[in-house]
């Protein structure tokens, strides 16, 4: 049989264009690490997400090692939280569900990008090698304020990351001649144990305290504050640990019983 030349040439071009939608299509799918969601993280009734152990406080979680969990909660218009750090040189791992109706979690430049459906739970990891930051969007219309639906993921240098959270306890006013407690509690999100420094600093004294905090625990310092040395009037004092710090304002009053004849507002 003769094949005309040109026919032979036809065919051979509808080969070669065959085995190239077919090659493209394979490097689509698996090529650039592209893994497609799926219902693996399980459900949730979004009712119920305030209550839920894995979305009632959405935020970094630390795993062990370099690996961290992310749970994000979409809603109408904005992220919880709209603002993510996580350390370079770690594998994140995100959760992400809908308060309302169906959003997605788009981090601009990478490969995340999915759908967030009330109901369901999105799971995908990523590898985050150096610092940087991202702008996370949503890329399904959502309703009038579609546009501005956005959050932000800063992908900090290592030795910048913590987990450690510091809140004060103090009193706003005490009886002069009496001792007083101001106390820092410090939280520790990190699976490894935190060694630092709580420092209270007060009119013009200052002390410091050194403080391990257990993996995923909190430690309280209690600083015990002399009033006999600071004298009556308003004492600013700060609590400082690590780069996080805490102020106040704590009142010595003469303990005449008519504290208030001075003050005049009464506090409470
Ligand atoms: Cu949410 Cu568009």
């Amino acid at each position: 049989m003769n094949i005309h030349t040109y026919e032979k040439v036809w065919l051979a071009a509808a080969m070669v264009l065959i085995v190239g939608f077919i090659a493209t299509i394979t490097y689509g799918a698996v090529g650039p690490g592209i893994a497609m969601i799926d219902d693996e993280a399980g459900s949730i009734d979004p009712a119920e997400i305030n209550d839920d152990e894995r979305f009632a406080e959405p935020g970094v979680e630390h795993v062990g090692g370099n690996e961290y969990e992310v749970t994000v909660v979409a809603q109408a218009w904005s992220y919880s939280p709209a603002e993510i750090e996580v350390p370079a040189n770690s594998e994140v791992t995100f959760y992400v569900t809908s308060r309302d109706v169906t959003h997605s979690f788009s981090v601009v430049g990478t490969n995340v990008n999915t759908m967030v459906i009330p109901g369901q739970v999105s799971e995908m990891t990523v590898q985050f090698d150096e610092p940087g930051e991202y702008g996370i969007l949503c890329n399904e219309y959502c309703g009038e304020y579609h546009h501005t639906m956005e959050g932000k993921l800063n992908v900090v240098p290592e030795d910048e990351f913590d987990l450690t959270e510091l809140s004060v306890e103090a009193p706003d006013e005490v009886d002069a001649g009496n001792e007083t407690t101001i106390t820092a509690n410090v939280s520790n999100g990190m699976q490894e144990d935190l060694e630092t420094t709580a420092t209270l600093e007060i009119g013009e004294q200052q002390s410091e305290r050194d403080v391990t905090v257990a993996g995923d625990s909190t430690e309280q310092v209690e600083f015990t504050v002399d009033t006999a040395d600071l004298g009556e009037g308003d004492h600013d004092w700060t609590v400082t640990v690590d780069d996080y710090e805490e102020s106040g304002t704590l009142s010595v009053v003469a303990d005449d019983g008519n504290a208030s004849a001075d003050g005049g507002d009464g506090d409470a």
